[in-house]
């Protein structure tokens, strides 16, 4: 017989001997009420048409999707080992958190890692003390287009929508950049009121022009020259593309799409928005260089960037040829690795689309050398940056700069329990349910996001000096070792 056929004889029985129970002998009426719920759900399951496996299996068949659900969270802490995890591992998540909480972090008895094994990277220390590095190491950004040039840290919190993140996770990165020096990326989602706690921001220009746009998309000119002016906004970042969903759109659905955001966004509440994959403002290189242009005028010359994820080569090589031949230059660009982070994203747009960091930020950095424009734009890379080792490698690689999303999100408490797109993060980072994000106290952790930037650039110090360098202009891809196949 089958676990169906089961299921409706002892639901009908186990029911009416209830109901029996009640009337007659005046039994607990709690168990009456369990066992009709059950009931009713299993009957619920065996009616619907959707799910073949609760059809088959009522009420045990939810098993299956409550263990799915918290099976990342098992997995993590009885499975996993302290070198495995994705897309950081259980050792790097701690070295994070200690960082926020100003603790060494110390490793103990040496290391888990197969030194043996291809892949495996590792930095020359040198033999003898070459001095200290630069003291308190700010880069200023803006070319000579460029009348407000920033001054910027070495490591800055990268683009996180409101709306991808909760607001007390916002105002905690704000109030950390405040505390701390450093800047703090909008976002697609646009300038609202939690980005206002103090810090410096870079403002986000993404596809759909939120927070500055026109019904049709395109972009008000006057919205923008309005917000960009703000002395809290020290840059100006225009997304051409993201590693983790290169080339593709988003869509705000109608139910997340409360007033409080279609206001921020300049869209209608309640009603689904796309956020088309290129923006309509600049369909073609030109138009593009253009937009650089106009967006550097409207902003009264603060420095202006655009951020990608590298796809093919030849087309980046021609926009730069293009900004050389009008004459118009971005101040950065903001290489995004292929294996950076999302609030949700298709699958093959993440594991198949767009060149991975270490290839994307070398091949820029030559790109730019190659056309004698290197020393007119920074470049700033975003790429799974957590510690002062991935510091050290960027630049290394031809960073001037770096952004971090994940790192300062774990350093907001974030479990990497993988579930931003639920609305159900149950730290409160990730989520637009208000008790929810109750759980984040910006006061307090807008520290924690402060310490985890201080640690981690004097992580990048210590080992600069441990490898006998003490400026920006030393550093070279000689540096870092990859362990190659063995034959
Ligand atoms: C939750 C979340 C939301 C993001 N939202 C944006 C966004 O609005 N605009 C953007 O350009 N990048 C966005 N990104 C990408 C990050 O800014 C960053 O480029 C990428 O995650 C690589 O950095 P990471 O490896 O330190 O996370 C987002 C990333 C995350 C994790
Ligand atoms: S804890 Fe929240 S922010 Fe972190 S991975 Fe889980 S859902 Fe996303």
């Amino acid at each position: 017989m089958s676990y169906r056929k089961i299921f409706i004889f002892m639901s009908i029985m186990l029911s009416v001997m209830a109901i029996l129970n009640q009337l007659l002998l005046q039994g607990d009426t709690l168990v009456l009420i369990l066992i009709l719920a059950f009931s009713a759900l299993g009957w619920y399951d065996v009616l619907q048409q959707k799910n073949a496996v609760l059809r088959e299996y009522p009420i045990f068949g939810h098993l299956r999707y409550i263990l799915l659900d918290i099976a990342p969270i098992l997995h993590d802490y009885f499975v996993e080992s302290n070198t495995g995890g994705r897309p950081f591992s259980k050792n790097t998540i701690k070295l994070v958190y200690a960082r926020a909480e100003n603790k060494p972090g110390y490793h103990p008895l040496g290391t888990e890692r197969d030194f043996y094994k291809e892949g495996l990277e590792w930095i020359g220390h040198s033999m003898f003390s070459k001095g200290e590095f630069e003291d308190q190491p700010r880069v200023l950004v803006g070319g000579p287009e460029c009348t407000r040039p920033y001054s910027a840290s070495i490591l800055n919190i990268s683009a996180m929508s409101f709306g991808a993140l909760s607001k007390t996770a916002i105002q905690s990165l704000n109030k950390g950049a405040a505390l701390g020096g450093f800047s703090h990326n909008t976002g697609e989602g646009g300038l609202t009121p939690y980005h206002m706690e103090g810090g410096d921001v870079v403002l986000q220009v993404g596809t759909a022009n939120f927070g500055f746009r026109y019904p049709d998309g395109r972009l008000d000119e006057e919205a923008f020259r309005k917000k960009s002016k703000l002395d809290s906004i020290k840059m100006i970042e225009i997304k051409l593309s993201q590693g983790a969903k290169p080339g593709h759109g988003g869509v705000l659905p109608a139910a997340k799409n409360t007033p409080e955001i279609a206001k921020i966004r300049m869209v209608e509440p309640h009603t689904d928005v796309l956020s088309p994959p290129f923006n309509p403002s600049f369909p073609t290189e030109e138009k593009l260089v253009e937009f650089i242009g106009i967006l550097r005028d409207l902003s009264g010359g603060k420095p202006i960037g655009i951020k990608l994820c590298i796809g093919q080569p030849s087309e980046f090589e021609s926009l730069l040829d293009r900004f050389i031949e009008k004459e118009i230059y971005p101040d950065f660009i903001t290489v995004d690795a292929a294996e950076g982070g999302t609030g949700a994203a298709p699958l093959d747009y993440s594991n198949h689309i767009g060149m991975r960091g270490d290839d994307a930020l070398k091949f820029v950095n030559g790109a730019l050398i190659k056309k004698g424009i290197r020393d007119r734009i920074k470049i700033i890379y975003a790429g799974k940056v957590v510690s002062g080792f991935n510091m050290f490698k960027a630049f290394c690689y031809g960073a001037d700069l770096c952004n971090s999303a994940r790192g300062f999100m774990l350093s907001l408490g974030c479990i990497q329990s993988l579930k931003c797109h639920t609305d159900r993060c149950p730290t409160g980072v990730a989520t637009q349910n208000h008790e929810l994000a109750k759980g984040i106290v910006p006061n307090f952790k807008s520290h924690q996001v402060r310490n985890f930037h201080d640690n981690t650039i004097a992580d990048f110090i210590d080992i600069a000096e441990t490898a006998g360098v003490t400026s920006f202009d030393q550093f070279n891809p000689e540096l870092v070792h990859v362990v190659e196949p063995t034959t």
